[in-house]
């Protein structure tokens, strides 16, 4: 089986990359083909994953906006399925530059729906995000939970959901994996790929590894008032490498159905900013310097998935605790950082 991964130098398509080219799973993928423009990644993550995984795969540098790019790397090869990641995902700075957001993010999208339209390639996973539940639903979140937006980022992910469910609509060949992943930390146990931001995080781990890697003096804490057990705001932390496993099991499922289905990748489980902190003093050794702000415009205190339809669907369970995810980032962070 052929696989094409967009953004697969990116954070979350690195890990799910070494994945794919791992053997611990049933896909028997044959070559894996990789397109990124390096917008918010660099060329030696593909070096890292090429050292983990022990396997080469196709790269090919260019931009998913480039319909003779694509056009041409479809025809080369004979793609069975695509995971999509490729997009801007900053939610403060989308509000900056929308139509940066708008025009990458959608029409990215676009040009790649086409193209696999065009070469019959009808089975794709696609990176969503739970900020597509808004900010009034109960939790846990379930996915047929209404689905609203506060920012450019929120409304392009809502757009391509919708794209995605309309081509399902006009043509049921489609088989589709809308995956909305709530927060995603922690690094390959290797400590050779992770997450890497410039310049200052807008996402709690990064930051908070940054000042543990005494790069940043403190931690900005947005808010302590929230109705949560100690105040700070609760989100559902999961490993990365259970997240690039949920895109394994997600791939199998749609290899085997047709249909669009919505699917939360969490664990099902809440940790405060606080908890954060003390689970990383312990990864790193040494105090985490912090200071209480106001509240972060546009946050909620509580956001945790319900993770039902990801078990019977995918038989997917998000596995690692808290320490590992502390533990395996920090590993990776206080040599890059
Ligand atoms: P990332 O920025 O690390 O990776 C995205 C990759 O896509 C980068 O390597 C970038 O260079 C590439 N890219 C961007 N636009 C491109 C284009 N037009 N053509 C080719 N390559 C392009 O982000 P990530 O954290 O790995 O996120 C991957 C996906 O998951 C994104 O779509 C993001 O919106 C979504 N997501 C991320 C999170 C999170 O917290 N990290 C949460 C929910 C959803
Ligand atoms: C987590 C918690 C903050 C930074 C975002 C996007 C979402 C998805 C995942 C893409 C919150 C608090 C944070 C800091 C803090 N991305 N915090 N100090 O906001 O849950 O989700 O990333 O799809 O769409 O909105 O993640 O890591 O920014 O914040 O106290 O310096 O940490 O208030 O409670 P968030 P986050």
């Amino acid at each position: 089986m052929n696989i094409l991964v967009t953004g697969g130098a990116g954070y979350i398509g690195s890990h799910t990359c070494v994945e794919l080219l791992s053997e611990s799973h049933g896909l028997s993928v044959d070559q894996l083909i990789i397109i990124d423009n390096f917008s918010n990644s660099k060329p030696d993550m593909l070096e890292k994953v090429r050292a983990i995984a022990g396997r080469d795969f196709i790269f090919i540098e260019g931009d998913i906006r480039d319909p003779g790019k694509m056009n041409a790397l479809f025809d080369t090869y004979a793609i069975d399925a695509v995971i999509h990641f490729a997009g801007l995902k900053a939610v403060g700075e989308s509000t900056q530059k929308p139509l940066a957001y708008y025009d990458n993010n959608l029409t990215g999208s676009l040009v790649l729906f086409e193209t696999m339209q065009s070469h019959g390639v009808k089975r794709i996973v696609f990176s969503s995000s739970a900020t597509v539940y808004g900010m009034s639903n109960p939790m846990p979140l379930r996915e047929e939970y209404p689905v609203s937006a506060t920012n450019p980022y929120g409304y392009t992910k809502l757009v391509i959901e919708r794209m995605l469910m309309d081509l399902a609509q006009a043509d049921p060949g489609w088989s589709i994996s809308l995956l909305r992943y709530f927060n995603p930390i922690g690094a390959h146990p290797s400590g050779l790929i992770g997450e890497d931001p410039n310049g200052i995080p807008n996402n709690l781990l990064p930051y908070v590894a940054k000042v543990a890697a005494g790069k940043l003096p403190a931690l900005p804490v947005y808010g302590d008032d929230y109705d949560t057990p100690d105040g700070t705001g609760v989100r559902d932390y999961i490993h990365v490498m259970d997240l690039a496993g949920g895109h394994i099991a997600a791939l199998e499922y749609v290899m085997r159905n047709r249909g669009v289905e919505a699917v939360n990748l969490g664990t099902g489980h809440g940790t405060s900013v606080l908890s954060i902190i003390r689970a990383f003093e312990k990864a790193c050794g040494h105090a985490i310097p912090y200071t209480v702000t106001g509240r972060r415009p546009g946050d909620i205190g509580t956001c945790y998935a319900d993770t039902e339809k990801a078990r019977r669907l995918y038989g997917f369970e998000a596995r690692r605790t808290l320490e590992e995810m502390c533990a395996d980032g920090w590993r990776f962070a206080k040599e890059r950082y």
